[in-house]
């Protein structure tokens, strides 16, 4: 089965969060099982420098509108994964990250660039663009190739689509204007189709188009069909309810392995775990806190409303009057950064807080911490209580979503069976009573050791959970052949 695989980010070329992760090892894993996956990305500075450099060139070129594009054929760095990098320097050609400029404003024109992003895909996706590979089917995730399965959908020799909710809170919503200005079918402007709350969707795209539907957790796929969590789009959600499942997230087991991590001065392993009080104490010089026996609480992520920041910021100066470390390390919202930083300033010897982006850091914390925490409002599935597990870091998180699927508390299913420890109560209340109730089992080495023997054991690669996704590919062209004359 031919794929190809669209996405706005891919690890290591681009990255502002999970999914680019996630676009690389996902395709890599169903390459390993003999599906031909291609991936698709926009040409931005960093992805046509990385293929230049690789020795790399331009396939095709044609016209798109105004447009001049070619489309460039290289290999996702360090995988034999093919990638097409669509080329068009006056729409990707810019600094920043994919979405915004160097001030963290978004690019006035998104709705033009992913709109020429998705033209190329289902172009490439009927065989028009003078390639002579032609996909079975296209996989697009999140909104910014929403309009991907809208392109395609009256084609004859259309192939298949699969649409991935990584995050139903970015929806890609413009105005009716921009809605003008992109030349759309006018038909095309209806609740049931791409309008929302007299707005253009991208997501919508994708959501009422693709012949199934995924998200990035089995409970999420749930928790998107309420009111509470749906974003306005649990009604459509709910009506489209039988072609959309939930399949885990899998990690990159090679990239996150405590026992080779080349980013770690000392290894460990879950029969050999002494390192990792090593890999603490290293942490702790790094970032200029007392070396000692305190208990370390780490977080890394977007410091946005999704992750729950206000929550730690309330509970952070009481940990630290306990008596513990925390390390934080994230870049996001102005009222996130700064309260954080009112609070470094007070408690420079106990809280180090990393602003920005920091790949090795991000290790080195994952390694290093005893506690990790992720009270996130919700969560689609989330990378890193699994990194963490990985690493004999124990997660205390809010139950939702990935997080619910993959971490499981003592008080559910007891000491033996347990990785981490849950909260249900949505506040600050909540996070900070199940930081107590690790706290207490930390002070108790056999305890503590078998909550983190337990996530060191669980099976969080790609191998189950990318075949998974290669049987919905499956079921998707069974459905779509021409029934037998
Ligand atoms: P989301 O995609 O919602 O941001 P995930 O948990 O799925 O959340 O993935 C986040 C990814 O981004 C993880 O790989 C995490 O380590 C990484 N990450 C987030 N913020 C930073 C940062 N400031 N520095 C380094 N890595 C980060
Ligand atoms: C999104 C979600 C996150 C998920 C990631 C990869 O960014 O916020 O929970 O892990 O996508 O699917």
């Amino acid at each position: 089965i031919r794929v190809l695989f669209a996405t706005s980010e891919v690890y290591p070329l681009i990255k502002t969060g999970g999914l680019a992760d996630v676009s690389a090892s996902l395709p890599e894993a169903l390459c390993r099982l003999d599906y031909d996956v291609q991936i698709l990305l926009p040409g931005y500075p960093a992805a046509i420098g990385a293929a230049r450099r690789a020795g790399s060139r331009r396939k095709v070129r044609f016209r798109l509108g105004q447009y001049g594009v070619s489309l460039w054929q290289t290999r996702l760095p360090g995988t034999a994964v093919t990638l097409w990098l669509v080329d068009c320097p006056p729409l990707f050609e810019r600094p920043g990250d994919p979405y915004r400029n160097e001030e963290g404003t978004d690019w006035w024109d998104n709705a033009h660039r992913f709109q020429l992003f998705c033209r190329v895909g289902a172009m490439i996706a009927r065989g028009e663009s003078g390639l002579t590979w032609k996909p079975d089917l296209v996989h697009c995730n999140d909104w910014q190739t929403g309009l991907i399965p809208v392109l395609l959908e009256n084609g004859n020799e259309r192939p298949g689509t699969v649409f991935t909710i990584h995050n139903l809170a970015y929806q890609g919503l413009f105005s009716r204007e921009t809605f003008r200005a992109l030349g759309l079918p006018d038909a095309l402007w209806r609740w049931d189709q791409l309008e929302f709350h007299d707005q253009l969707s991208f997501i919508k795209g994708g959501l009422v188009f693709s012949d199934r539907l995924t998200t990035v957790s089995p409970s999420y796929a749930r928790e998107i069909q309420t009111p509470e969590l749906g974003c306005g789009l649990d009604g459509l959600l709910r009506h489209r309810h039988q072609a959309l499942t939930g399949i885990l997230n899998g990690i990159d087991t090679r990239v996150w392995n405590p026992e080779t991590d080349p980013e770690l001065a000392f290894h460990f392993g879950r029969d050999h775990l002494k390192n990792k009080a090593l890999c603490k104490a290293g942490l702790q010089r790094e970032l200029g806190l007392e070396v000692k026996g305190a208990p370390v609480l780490g977080f890394i992520g977007r410091l946005v409303e999704q992750k729950g920041v206000d929550w730690l910021v309330e509970v952070i100066p009481g940990l630290l009057d306990q008596g513990c470390q925390i390390v934080l390390l994230g870049s996001g919202e102005p009222r996130y950064q700064e309260s954080l930083r009112a609070l470094a300033r007070k408690w420079p010897e106990q809280f180090s807080l990393t602003l920005g982006y920091n790949e090795g850091l991000s290790h080195r914390i994952t390694a290093g911490c005893d506690i990790f925490l992720m009270p996130s409002r919700f969560e689609p599935c989330g990378l890193n209580q699994m990194y963490s597990l990985r690493y004999g870091s124990v997660p205390v998180v809010h139950a939702v979503g990935g997080l619910a699927d993959t971490v499981f508390d003592p008080l559910d299913v007891g000491l033996d069976q347990a990785n981490g420890f849950c909260f249900r109560h949505a506040s600050a209340e909540g996070l900070r009573a199940a930081i107590d109730r690790a706290l207490a089992v930390l002070g108790q080495r056999r305890h503590w050791r078998r909550l983190q023997e337990n996530g060191m054991a669980g099976d969080h690669s790609w191998r189950q959970r990318a075949r998974d996704y290669g049987e919905l590919y499956q079921s998707i062209l069974k459905q779509r052949q021409p029934l037998p004359q």
